[in-house]
């Protein structure tokens, strides 16, 4: 089954921003521990980056004409201010994972703890690096399985 898996702004600096944050480890090095962790749930998934708020949205509504089962999206700081991307996302058919890499409620910057999308998502995974994507993917393997 495919998915997508979509990244937001800033995302592709991952490895040389914020490091004490986000890890040493880079955006390529997510993208292939996706699709690999995806693949092991019998999914196959469609992982892009855009630092471009237009494109995330042509992306979800691109889950209109093609065959896509779910979506994962980590929005980046869109998450905290882009009723666009809230209303998009409300307005799928597919169920809609958010994910962070940090935990975006105990940031220090308080505009990071509101998530503007968190309510018309399926559910939320943050804090946990890398692994929230796994734990996302988890979470979505399970509901499609349930809905067989
Ligand atoms: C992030 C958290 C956001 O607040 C931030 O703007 C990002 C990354 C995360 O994955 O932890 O760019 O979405």
């Amino acid at each position: 089954m495919r998915i997508f898996v979509i990244n937001g702004p800033n995302l592709n600096l991952l490895g040389r921003r914020e490091v004490a944050i986000y890890g040493h480890k880079t955006y390529a090095d997510l993208e292939a521990y996706i699709r690999v962790e995806a693949k092991a749930l019998g999914l196959s998934a469609d992982v892009r980056q855009s630092n471009h708020e237009g494109v995330l949205l042509d992306w979800l509504h691109e889950t209109f004409r093609i065959k896509v089962a779910g979506v994962l999206i980590n929005p980046g700081a869109l998450t905290h201010y882009s009723y666009a991307l809230r209303d998009a996302i409300k307005a799928l058919d597919v169920p809609v994972y958010e994910v962070h890499l940090s935990d975006i409620k105990q940031r220090e910057e308080t505009f990071r703890h509101h998530s503007v999308i968190a309510d018309v998502c399926a559910d939320s995974f943050s804090g946990h690096g890398f692994e929230s994507y796994k734990a996302a993917l988890v979470a979505l393997s399970e509901a499609l399985q349930k809905s067989e």
